[in-house]
């Protein structure tokens, strides 16, 4: 038999979903995508996908999970043997994300300490100079162990006990520093370049990279929120859950932008460029100029670390999951096999900024192949197939009823439409965005 986890509390399960959503994506991805995207035009159209795509696919994949109780292969498996498909692909995102994520976090790792041993960050030749020393390759593996004792530790005490103390800090620790940078001269030219609607860019472009924002951001097929959801007690409400995951996923990425936005118009005068320079090079030289410099530099990238370890956490938790229903091992067992596969990937991706920077595909890295591959490929193919799964074969009413909505409900009206054809056609626009056809 098998050991299946639970989470305890309500408040546990909603923690621990949004600690998943809650990650990079929002500290570093959407504050960008907004400020080059129109400001506040972005954030309404944002707001729109998130109500209408976001929240639909993250409910029925929560949903699938608490039907079925089980991971996402043997969840799919068990409505259709066909369908188990779906579920390799799907679990085949986190393997492939969990070794590149532990190589960022073992960045972030270093970066948390690296005031404390003295380190210049705002030394805009220290980042490039850092990932190429191989020894960050133990840094990802560091990192990764911390997430493999946490999944150890098993789903309620820990990754429920650790989401319920570490999202409040997180809160706290990113409200505190947005306050505090608005503070600083100069905040306000960068705010407005923030908040700003600019009409003008209400277009495809806007739409396309909105989209793929709440895709990644609400970590939607990936099979996460089906592991999630096997570990909700029955007599929890999904859909009021998942409202409330994605409004607090929502509402961190537009705070994020109020911290990050205004600090990098300062020093990069409006050409905001997103991504790892972003945060390694460009906010460490604002930061050391103000008041507290080293201060609110730890502070910021011990802020960073805990959203990068809770993604991770629900990244080897969902596989770790797969491992215990498909194998029927043990969870200990499970995550001292797994850390071998992935001891090694970590090594090589952290390797590819140095000693192995020679291996490239269509020019790029190790790092950007693999999320390449997951985010713009596989997500994609995972999200239309569960649509196109549940829209025309399984039939809607199938999850409507597990969710448990009244037969008069709007959902019931809504819900069959967006996953017959409006989310499959979005997730396409994903899909050949992400290609870069369009
Ligand atoms: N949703 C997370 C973010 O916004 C990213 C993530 C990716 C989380 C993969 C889990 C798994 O950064």
């Amino acid at each position: 038999m098998s050991e299946r986890g639970i989470f305890n509390s309500k408040i546990g399960y909603i923690l621990a979903a949004s600690a998943s959503a809650v990650g990079l994506g929002n500290i570093w991805r959407f504050p960008t995508e907004a400020a080059t995207h129109g400001g506040g035009t972005f954030l309404v159209v944002y707001i729109l996908i998130v109500i209408f795509f976001g929240f639909i696919l993250n409910m029925t994949e929560a949903t699938i999970g608490r039907m079925t109780r089980k991971s996402a292969i043997d969840a799919y498996e068990s409505i259709n043997p066909k369908s188990r498909i779906i579920g390799i692909l799907g679990t085949w995102v986190p393997v492939i994300i969990l070794p590149y994520y532990c190589v960022i976090g073992g960045w972030i790792t270093g970066y948390m300490f690296g005031p404390v041993v003295g380190a210049d960050l705002a030394d805009p030749t220290l980042f490039g100079d850092f990932i190429s020393l191989p020894a960050t390759a133990l840094l990802a593996v560091v990192f990764l162990m911390v997430v493999a004792v946490i999944i150890y530790m098993g789903v309620t005490k820990g990754v429920e006990r650790i989401s319920v103390v570490f999202m409040p800090i997180f809160i706290i620790l990113l409200i505190v520093l947005t306050v505090y940078v608005l503070m600083q001269p100069g905040m306000a030219d960068g705010l407005n370049y923030y908040l700003f609607f600019d009409w003008s860019k209400l277009n495809m472009d806007t739409f396309v990279s909105a989209l793929g924002q709440a895709f990644f951001s609400l970590s939607i097929a990936m099979g996460i929120m089906i592991t999630y959801g096997s570990y909700m007690k029955k007599e929890e409400n999904v859909s009021r859950s998942t409202v409330q995951i994605a409004v607090i996923d929502t509402v961190i990425a537009i705070i994020a932008g109020l911290l990050i936005v205004p600090l990098a118009h300062v020093i990069t005068n409006g050409t905001m460029e997103g991504g790892a320079g972003l945060v390694f090079i460009v906010l460490p030289q604002v930061f050391t100029n103000m008041a507290g410099g080293p201060i609110v530099e730890v502070v910021f990238f011990i802020m960073l670390f805990i959203a990068a370890i809770t993604s991770a956490i629900s990244i080897m938790e969902a596989i770790t999951s797969t491992m215990i229903d498909r194998f029927h091992m043990s969870r200990h067992k499970a995550v001292c096999v797994l850390m071998v596969p992935m001891v090694i990937a970590c090594a090589l991706v952290s390797l590819g900024y140095g000693p192995l920077d020679f291996v490239t595909v269509a020019g790029m890295n190790i790092l950007d192949t693999m999320d390449f591959i997951s985010n713009n490929i596989l997500m994609p193919i995972v999200a239309f197939m569960t649509c196109m799964f549940i829209g025309h074969f399984l039939g809607s009413k199938k999850i409507l009823d597990e969710i448990g909505y009244s037969d008069d409900h709007v959902m019931r009206k809504i819900y069959p439409v967006m996953m017959k054809y409006i989310c499959p056609v979005m997730v396409f626009i994903i899909f050949i965005g992400g290609l870069k056809l369009i």
